[in-house]
């Protein structure tokens, strides 16, 4: 009914993807009864936050979940280079306590330690991913992010130097409770380092499949500045970093403390935001209209293929692939079946649709003729591990920002 940022009531609906089930409700059996709810957006003509119009139980999205972190080889490189850039910005190794929010399998706090850093604590809720964690020698505790975890933290180590966020704002209904607990855990000239989906590579790529459940605010900087602000935080430094599909990086400190000074780079991006037709509804109904057509071309590939008797596998199966394959209707009869290294996600059927999942192993020896690239997030990653596919004659199918055989 109103804005999570600015409260205002008056919400412009721009996107409605249907209903569609939760996109990492995978199935143990594909007669499974399954919850289908509607996935639409909308945006605040006022501070420019996409949100969506509902907001789903989280404790039913992520008290067990079968998203890892370090599956990734991308991602790992991405969380080192992020330690690294939390030092420059003046958190020295020695003695810091770095707190990950949602720190999923510990992959982000090993690199911290591998960067010296020897007091690092994680906060999950999936019971099955922060018992990896702990198996691997990263101290989680297993709650959600809250006024509870916060006060346990405090009472078992004492502030933080640092936290981090990474992937994991967006899927927070109460964010000004969530940046409350932070505020409450850092010290006085302590940072919290943020990572968000960036809604302004969302717009312009046509990145419509990030869209899903669990994902209630697409941030632009705009919005993100004036919640801080409201919340005795200040926003001294934000970057744009490639990791999926694009993303933003925030550097916040206290109000109170103001101990950097606020960098160029934050005038610099909400210039571009402003340039680029963000704050402009027209730009988000344009959007919304070349997801219609996506999903036309899509379906068109698929029809001839199946003319010309073609086998397509799908790569990846991710949240962001069951958003299009739902809603663009490709099931089991288009896609005979996906890949994925996640040993949680393997023997499983895809929400909606039921495409089963299963390890890559083996699929040298299967004949088939594209590879849809359902993360084509990772594109690079995974067109490097399977030359042997593009060697053999295979082509890839990539849907984002538009449908391309490559
Ligand atoms: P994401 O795009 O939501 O991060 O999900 C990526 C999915 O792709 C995840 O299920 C893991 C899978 N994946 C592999 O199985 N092997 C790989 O090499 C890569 C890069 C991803
Ligand atoms: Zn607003």
């Amino acid at each position: 009914m109103n804005c999570r940022v600015c409260h205002s009531p008056d919400l412009h609906r721009y996107l409605d993807l249907g209903k569609t089930p939760l996109a990492n409700a995978l199935l143990s059996d594909p007669n499974q009864k399954e919850s289908f709810f509607p996935l639409e957006v909308l945006v605040c003509p006022n501070c420019f936050l996409s949100q969506l119009s509902i907001v789903v139980d989280p404790k039913i999205m992520f008290s067990h979940y079968a998203y890892r972190s370090s599956i990734s080889k991308t991602f790992q490189a991405h969380c080192r280079e992020m330690a690294r850039a939390c030092k420059h910005w003046g958190v020295a190794a020695s003695g810091a306590l770095v707190v990950d929010i949602a720190s999923n399998d510990g992959c982000l706090l090993r690199s911290f330690q591998q960067e010296g850093f020897q007091r690092v604590m994680g906060v999950e809720p999936a019971v099955n991913i922060a018992s990896i964690a702990m198996q691997a020698g990263i101290p989680t505790v297993n709650k959600f992010w809250g006024i509870e975890s916060v006060q346990e933290i405090l009472n078992r180590e004492g502030p933080a130097s640092l936290v981090t966020a990474t992937n994991v704002f967006a899927h927070v209904d109460d964010i000004g409770a969530f940046v409350d607990g932070v505020e409450l855990l850092l010290e006085e000239d302590g940072i919290f380092v943020l990572e968000v989906p960036y809604a302004f590579d969302l717009i312009s790529h046509q990145e419509w499949d990030t869209i899903y459940h669990e994902h209630l605010s697409y941030f632009l900087l705009k919005p993100l500045v004036q919640h801080f602000e409201i919340h005795r935080l200040n926003v001294f430094h934000v970057e744009r970093v490639p990791i999926h599909g694009g993303s933003l990086r925030l550097y916040v400190q206290k109000s109170s403390s103001r101990k950097r000074e606020v960098q160029i780079s934050v005038k610099n991006i909400l210039e571009t935001e402003a340039k680029s037709g963000l704050y402009d509804l027209a730009t988000y109904n344009g959007f919304a209209q070349k997801v219609l057509e996506t999903r036309k071309a899509l379906r068109h590939f698929f029809e001839e293929t199946a003319l010309a008797g073609k086998k397509v596998v799908g790569f990846g199966a991710t949240a962001k692939g069951n958003t299009l394959l739902n809603y663009c209707g490709i099931g089991p009869e288009q896609i005979s079946f996906i890949v994925d290294d996640t040993p949680e996600k393997q023997n499983l059927f895809t929400p909606g649709v039921h495409i089963p999942i299963r390890s890559a192993q083996g699929l040298q020896e299967i004949p088939f003729d594209y590879l849809f690239l359902l993360a084509w997030n990772f594109k690079e990653e995974i067109m490097d591990k399977t030359r042997w596919f593009k060697q053999r004659g295979g082509s890839y199918l990539i849907p984002i920002p538009e449908v391309r055989v490559i």
